[in-house]
């Protein structure tokens, strides 16, 4: 969910809806805004996306200089307008990212005070809290600090009071919040793109830190109430600047993008004259590493997959990877002084943050291939590799899968020669293949019609299959992710020798088998795996390079042919097509390709 709050001179109204927008990455199902009307509370409020509440305030306008605003992504209670954000009492509205753990104990204490609930969220319980001490006697900034203790969970709130039309409070409990700094105006954000509009200094909020804003600036208190400095940091020009282009999507802007800011990337770990990658200064050696390990969520997750194979295969180094919801919580015993990696686009998201922290914790070095410098996991990590890969919108992950690929090779590289796997021409080698790569992506996006024509195929189908051999089984499981996200037709992604034990009885003429397969050393293999489908009357939709054409001569629904490449580097170009492949089929039926139904861009709940 993304919030925005704004003590300003004029009616903000408009500008919360402006700084929501820029938070819809966040969530999309319903979003609400409440302000102050001459000192008294006001609501408006519309299930689904944006507009609707645009809607509803050139119908019904409101002029108040304070305000709050959010987006929600439900997480309890349906989406619809009662359920939706600020939530309010006669005394306050609060908007809420993340979850009250405790809210059920809560809700029952307060019902059993005769506090009448309106909502399923566990946000109204926030609410009544603070009201319940206001009527107390307390005053609002007493009842929100008697409240905040009480509160278990990740979550980020803020509060508008009725009567108060100087004062705005915001807190941080492992969910982010950012202030803006204003002239004469002060604003509260999720994070610095949604205040961008309005200022460029900004201070992040630590966990636990709650601030008291009015338009002269704001007081900030840690979690034991004591005043603390956060300080105030200016965001560079232009770094968000996001527009769709010619594009009709953000995500086709995005998978174009990616020969320009994946060769972005890559010149920033390669020395082109030398031949040699170029890592960030590391508190450890790689030499000296018994073994890693890896964490991250969803896309981030598969280009971990793939670096797994990269640091074992040419670094000889033991990769443990897991996604974060899992590897949180199974205690998994990590030696101090080894390194974790941990990779999120967005820096933000719940579970991969919680990873990195069980990680720190161990006493491991913590590196970061993350997409937004200013999010928490940078901040929270004592080595930043970053991707290049600039604001990426729409909710399927294309240019920072890419991106982070290209980073993790760069590191794999690195560790392979300090480990003494790689001699210089073998380094030099690898180097060079990596520099080609925007070349071929721009190659793979040639071959886009052919991709179109071959989405109309997979748009019939009611479930698809992708399978793929070593580095090219991430990618088979990213190939179906990015398929049902966007399209919502079931896919499953498999490794091509596991067919055999359990997929291969769902093989008949109505199930597209997408095989992704660069001509390399598990190639045959892959092949026998083809004929299998192609024996039970499976139809085989091939994306191959021409000498894979040539030696695997089968008969096709389709094959895609990419240019020949390195097979170290494959990944990164036959991304293209499986990304392309997904997103055609997206718009060939007609769906919301940038904002998938259920899904948010960053996922700051557990
Ligand atoms: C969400 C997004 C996915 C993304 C995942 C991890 O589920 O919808 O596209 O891969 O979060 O996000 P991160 O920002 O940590 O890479």
């Amino acid at each position: 969910c993304g919030i925005v709050g704004i003590l300003g001179k004029q009616p903000v109204a408009l500008q919360v809806v402006d700084a929501l927008k820029r938070l819809e990455y966040r969530g999309y199902d319903s979003a609400g805004i409440a302000t102050l009307e001459d000192g008294h509370l006001v609501r408006r409020r519309a299930e689904g996306k944006l507009r609707n509440l645009e809607l509803k305030l050139s119908q019904a306008p409101l002029t108040g200089a304070i305000g709050i605003g959010h987006t929600r992504w439900a997480t309890h209670g349906r989406p619809n307008e009662t359920n939706a954000h600020p939530h309010a009492t006669a005394k306050l509205a609060v908007v809420h990212n993340g979850i009250i753990e405790n809210f059920r104990e809560l809700k029952e204490e307060l019902e059993s005070k005769g506090v009448v609930f309106e909502t399923q969220t566990d946000t109204e319980v926030v609410a009544q809290l603070v009201t319940d001490e206001i009527a107390q006697g307390k005053t609002p900034l007493e009842a929100v600090a008697a409240t905040l203790p009480r509160l278990r969970g990740a979550f980020a709130l803020a509060f508008l009071f009725e009567g108060e039309t100087d004062q705005l409070v915001g807190a941080r409990q492992g969910a982010p919040l950012a202030i803006g700094w204003g002239e004469g105006e002060m604003y509260l954000g999720s994070d610095a793109l949604a205040l961008a509009p309005f200022t460029d200094r900004v201070s992040y909020l630590e966990d636990g830190d709650w601030a008291v804003l009015s338009r002269s600036g704001a007081v900030i208190r840690d979690k034991d109430g004591h005043p603390v400095d956060r300080p105030v940091q200016t965001i560079p020009p232009g770094s968000f600047v996001a527009s769709k282009g010619n594009y009709r999507h953000f995500m086709a802007k995005e998978i174009h993008e990616q020969p320009e800011v994946v060769g972005r990337t890559i010149a920033h770990y390669v020395d082109f004259a030398s031949g040699t990658v170029v890592l960030p200064e590391l508190p450890f050696s790689f030499k000296d590493l018994k073994r890693l390990s890896i964490t991250a969520c969803g896309t981030a997750y598969y280009a971990g997959l793939v670096a797994k194979y990269w640091f074992e295969t040419l670094a000889r180094l033991p990769v443990e990877i897991d996604v974060a919801s899992e590897f949180r919580y199974r205690e998994a015993p990590l030696d101090p002084g080894e390194l974790a990696i941990v990779i999120s686009q967005s820096g933000e998201t719940a579970d991969t943050l919680a990873s990195l922290r069980y990680a720190k914790a161990q006493g491991q070095h913590i590196l970061s291939v993350v997409n937004v410098p200013t999010s928490t996991i940078a901040r929270d990590s004592a080595i930043v590799a970053p991707t290049l890969a600039g604001p990426e919108i729409g909710v399927a992950s294309t240019k920072a899968f890419t991106c982070q690929l290209a980073v993790l090779l760069s590191l794999a590289i690195g560790a392979a020669r300090a480990r003494g796997h790689l001699d210089e021409a073998g380094e030099k080698r690898l180097v060079d293949a990596l520099v080609g790569v925007p070349g071929l992506m721009t190659e793979a996006l040639h071959g886009e019609a052919a991709v179109e024509g071959l989405a109309r195929e997979v748009a019939k189908a009611k479930d698809v299959l992708y399978l793929g051999r070593g580095t090219s089984f991430p990618l088979a499981l990213e190939g179906a992710l990015k398929l049902k996200e966007i399209s919502y037709i079931h896919a499953e992604g498999y490794a091509a020798g596991e067919l055999k034990h359990g997929p291969i009885a769902l093989i008949d003429e109505d199930l597209p088998v997408i095989v992704i397969a660069p001509c390399d050393a598990v190639f045959e293999k892959t092949v026998s795996n083809m004929q299998e489908v192609a024996a039970r009357g499976g139809r085989i939709l091939l994306i191959t390079d021409r000498q894979g054409v040539a030696q695997s001569a089968m008969d096709t629904l389709g094959t895609l042919v990419m240019p020949d490449c390195d097979p170290v580097v494959a990944p990164l170009v036959y991304a293209v097509p499986v990304q392309l492949l997904a997103y055609h089929t997206a718009v060939f039926m007609g769906k919301d390709v940038d904002q998938p139904r259920n899904l948010a861009k960053s996922v700051t709940v557990e």
